[in-house]
C-alpha cells in the first residue's frame, strides 16, 4: 500500500480538544494517519485535492443487523414482539448464505455511503459467515456476531438452538474471524435478548467473553412489554439481571435502554456499560424515547445505531444524529444535545463503546486512517461558513455530502459509488433474492 495525501482540507479532528485545522493536509501511510499539517508532495503518493471540503473521522455505527437489510419495508406498523414473531424471525429463518451475503452488501453499501467506517452488527442465528465475508470484501471495519437464541415463544425451529451448540458455533466463528484482516474484522458475542436466552446460555456467553476478551452485544429494555416479561421471569430488570449474571462491565454493549429503573441507570454508570442509542427504531416500533441526555449528563457512554433496515427503514447515520439531538430538546430545552455532542456520539463515543478509542474515532497521528471527505458546498448544507461545522454535519448533512470514505487507509467509496462492492450486480439481484426469501418464509 502506498501513501495518500489529502490536500487543503478543513479537518475536524474530533479529538479531546476538538481541534479543527483549516486548509491543512493529511498524510496516510498504509493503514494509519502519519501526519497532519503542511505536507510536501511525495512522488509515489496519491494526492487528493480537498480544497473547500471537510475531513472528519468516519462514523461508528454501534447497532445494526445487516441480516435485516433485505427485509426493508416488509414489517411495518408493528410493535417489537409482534414484529419479531410475525415477520422478522420467519424472514431470518428463510435466509440462505446467498441471501445473507446480498443483505450484508446492501447494508454495508448504505452505511458507508452515509459516512460510516465501523459497525457493530448482530447477525441472525445462521449464515453469519456471509456477513463476515461481505465485511471482509467491502473494506468496512466490523464487529459481528451470530445471534444466540436457545429459548422463547414463537421462534421458528430453524432459529432455535440448544445451549451448547449456540456457544460452540459462536466459538467456531470466533476462532475463524476474530482479528481477521489485520484486526479490521472482529467478533462480538450476540445473545439476542433475555427473552430468547437461557440463564445457562448467558453465563456461557460471559465465560466466552472473558476467555477471548470479547464484547457482548445485546438488546435491553427496548419495549415495555419485553421489560415486564423479563421482570416476571427473573424478578429483575434487564440490566440488573445482566449484572446478577456477572456480565456487567465496559465490554457490555446494550442497544436501546429505554425502560430502565433508576437503580439500573446506576449500574450502567458504576460498571461502565455502554448504551447504544437507536432513536429511529425506537420511534418506528413505538418503543419509546431513551433518556439519552440524562445518560450523557451522568457520564454514561452513549453511541449511535440505526438498528436494522427492517425497523427504521434506512441505515443513514445523518438521520440518527439529527433525531438523537431533536428528541431531547422538547424535554430538556434547545441547548440540550448540541451538534458537537452528537458528533462525538457518532465518532469517539462509538470507538469507546468498542474499546477502540486509541485506534479510531478521531483524526490523530498514529490512529487508523478511517475518515470521510464531506462536501459542504451543496444545496442542503449551504451556506458553508466555517463558524458552525458541527451544525453543518449534524443538522443539515446527508449522505449526498459524503464524497469519499477511507477505511484502514483504503478508498472504499468514491464519488458516491462503492469501490469494493459491485453495485450493479447488487441492485440487479436484490429484488429476486428478497422475493425468494419472502416465499420461503411463507409471508
Ligand atoms: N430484540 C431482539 N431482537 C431484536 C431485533 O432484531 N431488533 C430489535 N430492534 N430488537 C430486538
Ligand atoms: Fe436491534
Amino acid at each position: 500500500m502506498g501513501a495518500i495525501i489529502i490536500k487543503g482540507a478543513y479537518i475536524i479532528t474530533g479529538d479531546s480538544e476538538s481541534n479543527i485545522f483549516a486548509s491543512a493536509d493529511l498524510l496516510i501511510e498504509n493503514d494509519r494517519i502519519a501526519a497532519i499539517g503542511s505536507i510536501p508532495l511525495k512522488k509515489k503518493a496519491l494526492v487528493i485535492d480537498a480544497g473547500g471540503k471537510f475531513v472528519f473521522p468516519g462514523f461508528i455505527q454501534t447497532h445494526v443487523h445487516l441480516t435485516q437489510s433485505l427485509f426493508r419495508n416488509m414489517a411495518d406498523e408493528l410493535s417489537l414482539l409482534k414484529w419479531l414473531k410475525q415477520k422478522i424471525w420467519k424472514l431470518e429463518a428463510a435466509h440462505d448464505s446467498e441471501s445473507s451475503h446480498f443483505s450484508a452488501q446492501l447494508g454495508i453499501s448504505e452505511l458507508v455511503k452515509s459516512g460510516v467506517t465501523t459497525i457493530l452488527d448482530m447477525e441472525s442465528v445462521h449464515h453469519s459467515e456471509s456477513a463476515f465475508h461481505a465485511a471482509r470484501e467491502s473494506g468496512i471495519r466490523a464487529f459481528i456476531g451470530k445471534a444466540m437464541m436457545d429459548k422463547g415463544e414463537s421462534i421458528p425451529a430453524a432459529l432455535k438452538e440448544d445451549t451448547e451448540s449456540s456457544l460452540m458455533r459462536s466459538e467456531v466463528l470466533i476462532k475463524q474471524w476474530n482479528g481477521a484482516e489485520n484486526g479490521r474484522i472482529n467478533y462480538a458475542l450476540a445473545p439476542r435478548f433475555v427473552l430468547t436466552c437461557s440463564e445457562e446460555l448467558l453465563r456461557g456467553v460471559g465465560k466466552l467473553s472473558q476467555k477471548h476478551r470479547l464484547l457482548i452485544h445485546t438488546h435491553s429494555s427496548e419495549n415495555k412489554e419485553e421489560t415486564e416479561r423479563v421482570r416476571e421471569m427473573t424478578g429483575m430488570g434487564n440490566v440488573e439481571y445482566f449484572n446478577h449474571l456477572g456480565l456487567a462491565g465496559p465490554h457490555l454493549c446494550l442497544a436501546h435502554c429505554i425502560w430502565l429503573a433508576e437503580k439500573e441507570i446506576d449500574i450502567l454508570k458504576q460498571k461502565g456499560i455502554k448504551v447504544l442509542h437507536c432513536p429511529s427504531a425506537n420511534l418506528k416500533l413505538g418503543s419509546g424515547i431513551a433518556p439519552a441526555w440524562e445518560y450523557i449528563k451522568k457520564g454514561i457512554n452513549v453511541s449511535l445505531g440505526s438498528d436494522g433496515a427492517a425497523c427504521n427503514n434506512n441505515l443513514n447515520m445523518f438521520q440518527e444524529m439529527k433525531l438523537a439531538s431533536f428528541l431531547q430538546k422538547p424535554g430538556h430545552g434547545p441547548e440540550a444535545m448540541n451538534a458537537e455532542t452528537i458528533f462525538k456520539m457518532a465518532t469517539i463515543n462509538g470507538a469507546k463503546a468498542l474499546g477502540l478509542e486509541e485506534e479510531i474515532g478521531s483524526i490523530e497521528v498514529g490512529k487508523k486512517a478511517d475518515l470521510v471527505l464531506f462536501d459542504p458546498n451543496r444545496i442542503n448544507t449551504l451556506p458553508a461558513l466555517d463558524k458552525n461545522p458541527y451544525s453543518i454535519i449534524v443538522y443539515s448533512g446527508s449522505p449526498e455530502n459524503i464524497q469519499m470514505v477511507i477505511i484502514d487507509g483504503k478508498i472504499v467509496m468514491e464519488s458516491g459509488m462503492m469501490n469494493t462492492i459491485d453495485e450493479i450486480r447488487l441492485i440487479g439481484g436484490i429484488d429476486t433474492i428478497a422475493a425468494e426469501v419472502v416465499k420461503r418464509a411463507g409471508l
